[in-house]
């Protein structure tokens, strides 16, 4: 079984729920207590295996890349001043063993059409991960594996798509992907019968919502090359996995054991920045 080694992180949304914060910042800039929230996806998909990020961005969101850029003047004046613990959280950023690779986005149609953009940039047949970055998954505390890394393990185990799930009240189910499938136990996956875009309330087959996390295997790529636009007039990654389905392939929910926070608006955000902070042993 081919390992995945690689995450498509699309980042070329605009972030319009964080205006007037994400006008000329990129949203997966914003901080979240210490680190840009970009930096905290990374590092999940570092603790997961994964050493290569592919981004799916679009102009005037370069501050992404420059973050996990060499920045040689400020390396060398840290150096020139021995300020060796800020060099470490420099270099901390971007470890020698990950590599970040950028593609463009050429028009906003929608995240499905987004992961297909990094298509060319994966080997024959290689599996792969998708990480909505407004999302940031906590792992369950005194937990040494994250969820994501779990759903890695799944996979490399037996070659079976695993999707991050969790519950949602029901009346909040059309904003998400929602899955169809027997219950899963936190920590546990089951096989899913399907996936629905944005369902009503009165349509959602469970309360089961697609948080963006996704361990995907390399067909969902061709399934992507001609999957027309579903919910919202957008090439939706949801419609490509229920076709998956569809087409025989087992594709699993993973119900997490951790917390998840929505970063792409306000409460969340403040949510994220309060939690992770006092865990920190900062005063807020
Ligand atoms: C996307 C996915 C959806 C998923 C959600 C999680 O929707 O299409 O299936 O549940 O992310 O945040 P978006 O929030 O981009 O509309």
């Amino acid at each position: 079984m081919s390992q995945v080694r690689k995450a498509i992180i699309p980042v070329a949304g605009f972030g319009t729920r964080l205006l007037p914060i994400s006008k000329a910042i990129p949203k997966e800039m914003v901080p979240v207590v210490d680190r840009p929230l970009i930096q905290h996806v990374v590092e999940e998909a570092l603790a997961a295996g994964i050493n290569e990020i592919i981004l799916v961005t679009r102009a005037g969101k370069s501050a992404i890349e420059d973050h996990f850029d060499a920045h040689f003047e400020l390396e060398h004046s840290l150096a020139s001043k021995g300020k060796d613990a800020l060099l470490e959280t420099l270099f901390a950023i971007c470890p020698k063993h990950l590599k970040v690779t950028s593609v463009r986005q050429s028009s906003a149609t929608g995240l499905g059409h987004a992961i297909y953009c990094a298509a060319h940039l994966l080997d024959e047949d290689e599996p792969f991960a998708v990480i909505l970055p407004d999302v940031l998954v906590k792992s369950q505390v005194g937990s040494d594996k994250s969820d994501l890394g779990s759903m890695v393990e799944r996979w490399s185990a037996k070659g079976e798509a695993q999707i991050m799930v969790e519950a949602v009240p029901r009346a909040e189910v059309q904003r998400y992907g929602i899955v169809d499938c027997d219950e899963p136990a936190a920590g546990e996956s089951a096989d899913m019968r399907g996936v629905v875009e944005k369902p009503s309330p009165e349509e959602a087959p469970s309360c089961l919502s697609v948080i963006g996390r996704y361990v995907l295997p390399h067909r969902i790529m061709a399934l992507l090359s001609d999957q027309p636009p579903g919910a919202g007039n957008e090439v939706q990654l949801t419609d490509a996995i229920d076709r998956l389905m569809q087409e025989g392939n087992t594709v699993q929910a993973f119900r997490m054991l951790g917390r998840t926070f929505d970063c792409g608006h306000i409460e969340g955000w403040l949510q994220a920045n309060t939690t992770l902070a006092r865990e920190a042993g900062y005063e807020v």
